[in-house]
């Protein structure tokens, strides 16, 4: 076998293990959602850092201490709220649905969707623009780290977006930038299997005008044909776990090669 073959097919393997794994277990008490990680967490996080550190833009996921410490803060800067401390994330539950399941599910006209998808760039502009305290004492704009459409709850009777789950996070000493237009790439591959092809490029179109940064675009640009792009296992991982089991493959790669040809004319 080739060894471009055999190389995509062990990436699309790793991208499988990480997407199948779930490290945290969620739950809902008294209107609060507790998160805690499993006990196998460690282990799993220890071997997985390192291939998350190789990327473009690096990510790591927080061990617990490190990762209550980094909500509570997120949650003190976004809304005022105070998260006890502890080795279990309490914190409130906000109405809604992640948005990837309300677009799958919901029987809204396709206008309505786009709609509710501006919204929700909306959100993310506004979650890039909030300032938070660096440990070294320094104030840096905040990043997702795993901006896609699952960790974005959507209230259809309010109309509000809200960004959760902060447990993995962009190393911090990558220009806000970078990490923004990471976050952009997220947001906009997860979002490209809900439009139908003709839509793609009406949508990024009124993404590029909406978020108007062109230092972030041209990150983007410059990720996206970066020839270690191809080996990005976390963006692999993040592809699969937004995809059902209703979506073509072939339809959805289409897509995808769409939009990433569309990002980098
Ligand atoms: N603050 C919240 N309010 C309401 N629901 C929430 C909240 N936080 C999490 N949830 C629900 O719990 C689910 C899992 O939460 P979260 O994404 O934080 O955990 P996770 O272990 O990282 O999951 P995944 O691996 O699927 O991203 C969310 O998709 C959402 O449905
Ligand atoms: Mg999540």
């Amino acid at each position: 076998m080739p060894v471009r073959k055999t190389t995509d097919f062990c990436l699309r393997l790793l991208a499988s293990l990480i997407k199948a794994v779930s490290i945290n277990r969620v739950w809902i008490e008294e209107n609060k959602v507790c998160k805690c990680r499993r006990w196998w967490a460690r282990p799993l996080i220890l071997v997985g850092n390192p291939v998350l550190a190789c990327r473009q833009v690096p990510v790591r996921v927080l061990f617990t201490k490190q990762w209550i410490r980094w909500e509570r803060k997120i949650k003190r800067a976004l809304d005022g709220q105070n998260v006890p401390a502890g080795s279990v994330l309490v914190c409130n539950q906000v109405p809604g649905v992640p948005l990837a399941d309300w677009l799958r599910e919901s029987d809204e006209s396709k206008k309505g969707r786009i709609e509710v998808l501006k919204v929700a760039v909306d959100a993310l502009k506004v979650f890039h623009r909030v300032e938070i305290d660096h440990d070294d004492g320094d104030k840096i704009l905040l990043s997702h780290g795993d901006a896609t459409l699952n960790n974005i709850l959507y209230d259809s009777h309010s109309g509000s977006m809200q960004w959760i789950d902060f447990d993995l996070r962009h190393w911090l000493n990558v220009p806000a930038a970078q990490r923004h237009a990471d976050d952009l790439r997220a947001f906009l591959f997860s979002t490209a299997r809900h439009l139908s092809e003709p839509e793609i490029p009406d949508f990024l179109a009124f993404m590029q005008q909406q978020y108007d940064d062109p230092k972030v675009w041209s990150c983007l640009q410059s990720q996206l044909s970066s020839y270690w792009f191809r080996w990005d296992v976390f963006h692999q991982a993040q592809i699969q776990r937004g995809r059902s089991s209703n979506d073509s493959k072939q339809v959805d790669k289409q897509k995808l090669t769409l939009l990433e040809s569309l990002i980098c004319a």
